[in-house]
C-alpha cells in the first residue's frame, strides 16, 4: 500500500498514476511481478524498494511516494523497567553521542572508552558508523536526506539500547544539528550526551587514515563532510574533547571523569 505525499492529489489520480507507471514498467523491464521482486530486462532481481526509488525519479517524475506508515499498533509496557535493568547492571543507560569530523577521533576513543568501561565491570556498546552502514543503513547514501534518515535510525536503536541500560556509545559523523537535537529529545533530560571530538580541518587532512581527505579534495568523493558538505558544530555539547591536543587517554579520562560525576557508573 502506498500513498502520495502531496496533499493535492487524490487517491484516484494516485491509481492512475501507478497504473500508468507499471505500463512504463512493463516497457522498461519486460516482466511486472507488483511490488515484490522484479526482474530486470539484464535479468538481475530489483527489490521493492528500488522499484519505489524508479518510481519516484522516473515514472512519477520526481513526486515523492513513501511506505504507508503503521496503524493500530499499540505500545506494550513491559513489566521489567528501565530502572530495574539499570539496577541489575549497577549504571545508568544513557546515549554517548560522538559527534565530529572524520578523522577526528570518535570511533577510536567510543572503543577504548568500551574497553576501559568492561575493565571497570560496566556494560557499554558502541555503534559505529561504517558497520552499521554495512547492514541496518546499507540502503541509506550521504545525501541529506539519506544522512536524516541514518541518524533517525541510529538515534532509535540508540534509544533501545540505552533503555536496557546500556551505556551506549555512537560514533557517527552527524552533521546536522537538527537530527542531533531530534535525538536528544527522544530520550529523558541526561540521557543524552552529546560529545563534540573537536579537531582543526588542516590536522585531519595530515591525518586521513582512511585517505578520504585527499579522494574528496580530488572531487573523487562527493557530500564529504567538511570539504564539500557542511558540518554543524554542537551548539551545546555536554563535554568537548580536542584531539589535537589532548591525548586518546586524556579523551577517555574526561568521559569517564563526567560519567563517575552524573552517577551513571
Ligand atoms: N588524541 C586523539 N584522539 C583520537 N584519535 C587520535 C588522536 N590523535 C591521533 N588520533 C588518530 O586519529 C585517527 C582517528 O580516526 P577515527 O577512525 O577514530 O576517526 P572517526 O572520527 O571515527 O572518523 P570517521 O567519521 O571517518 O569514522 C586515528 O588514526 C587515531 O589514531
Ligand atoms: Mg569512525
Amino acid at each position: 500500500m502506498l500513498i502520495c505525499a502531496k496533499r493535492f492529489y487524490n487517491a484516484l489520480e494516485i491509481i492512475s498514476m501507478f497504473s500508468f507507471a507499471k505500463q512504463m514498467m512493463l516497457r522498461k523491464f519486460g516482466v511486472f511481478k507488483g511490488f515484490t521482486p522484479l526482474r530486470s530486462g539484464e535479468g538481475e532481481l530489483k527489490q521493492a524498494s528500488e522499484l519505489l526509488k524508479i518510481l519516484e525519479d522516473k515514472a512519477l517524475g520526481g513526486i515523492k511516494v513513501e511506505r504507508k506508515k503503521s496503524e493500530n499498533v499499540v505500545w506494550h509496557a513491559g513489566k521489567v523497567k528501565k530502572e530495574d535493568r539499570e539496577r541489575f547492571l549497577g549504571q545508568k543507560g544513557v546515549i554517548l553521542w560522538f559527534t565530529g569530523l572524520s578523522g577526528s577521533g570518535k570511533s577510536t576513543i567510543a572503543h577504548e572508552l568500551e574497553e576501559r568501561l568492561l575493565k571497570m565491570g560496566k556494560l557499554s556498546y558502541v555503534l559505529d558508523g561504517d558497520n552499521i552502514r554495512h547492514g541496518l543503513n546499507g540502503d541509506l547514501g550521504f545525501s541529506p536526506e539519506d544522512r536524516e534518515e541514518n541518524i533517525r535510525r541510529i538515534g532509535e536503536v540508540a534509544k533501545l539500547f540505552a533503555d536496557l541500560g546500556i551505556i551506549t556509545m555512537t560514533a557517527f559523523i552527524s552533521p546536522y544539528q537538527k537530527d542531533r537535537q531530534r535525538v536528544r529529545e527522544l530520550v529523558k533530560d541526561g540521557e543524552f550526551i552529546e560529545i563534540y571530538v573537536k579537531c582543526p580541518i588542516d590536522e585531519l587532512k595530515n591525518r586521513d587514515p582512511k585517505g578520504m581527505y585527499e579522494k574528496a579534495i580530488k572531487g573523487e568523493i562527493k557530500n564529504f563532510t567538511g570539504i564539500s558538505a557542511p558540518y554543524e558544530e554542537p551548539e551545546n555539547p555536554e563535554l568537548i574533547l580536542n584531539t589535537d591536543s589532548e591525548s586518546i587517554d586524556e579523551s577517555v579520562e574526561k568521559v569517564i571523569e563526567y560519567l563517575r560525576n552524573k552517577d551513571i557508573i
